[in-house]
């Protein structure tokens, strides 16, 4: 009984590659056709670095949390840029991105939702007068806030170390 439990487990197996591999080779032409569009692989493209990847390898956004608000940022930078591609009619490969990045932007919405919140902060203008009285009215709440986070952050560490006996212990958490 025992081959034909490995040979069902063994077609499942394939049959859900398949399924990924030809989604994922469909997309994979899409960008090479749009990438001969925009003739993105000559050198001059090079020139003053890269737009995304560049953030994306930093280091800087390690917690898979954080990093998904990165990747929504991205990921709505390309539908921007896609829908606005105006050939008509459009071709296929550009039809079939779009729909991929508006699936994936979907599923990141909330991290979307965090990182428009980042940008309207990033853009708040802090020399207008209006706004520094409001600001200066909610700084009380925003310190309560900032408290809160430290003795969260305390806590956390104080689990992870007791009495910090377990120093040398390889980080679990
Ligand atoms: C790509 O190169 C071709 C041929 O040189 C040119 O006609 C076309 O305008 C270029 N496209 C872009 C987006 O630079
Ligand atoms: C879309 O294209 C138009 C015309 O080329 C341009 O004026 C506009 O800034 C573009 N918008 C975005 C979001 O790229
Ligand atoms: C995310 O979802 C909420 C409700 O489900 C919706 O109101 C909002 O417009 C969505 N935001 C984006 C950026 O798609």
């Amino acid at each position: 009984m025992a081959w034909q439990i490995c040979l069902i487990i063994l077609l499942a197996a394939r049959s859900s590659l398949g399924l990924t591999s030809s989604t994922s080779e469909r997309i994979t032409s899409a960008i090479e056709s749009l990438q001969k569009d925009f003739n993105a692989t000559r050198s001059d493209v090079a020139e003053g670095g890269p737009v995304f990847t560049k953030m994306l390898d930093s280091g800087l956004w390690s917690q898979p949390n954080e990093k998904k608000i990165l990747i929504a940022q991205i990921i709505s930078k390309y539908v921007q840029m896609l829908n606005n591609i105006t050939k008509t009619p459009a071709p296929q490969y550009i039809k079939e991105l779009r729909e991929a990045l508006e699936d994936y932007k979907k599923n990141y919405n909330e991290s979307l939702m965090k990182a428009n919140d980042l940008i309207h902060l990033a853009q708040l203008p802090m020399d207008n007068l209006r706004t520094q009285r409001k600001a200066v009215l909610e700084m009380t709440r925003v310190l309560q806030e900032v408290k809160k986070e430290e003795s969260r952050r305390r806590r956390r560490s104080q689990r992870q170390n007791p009495r910090g006996l377990k120093r040398r212990m390889p980080n679990m958490g």
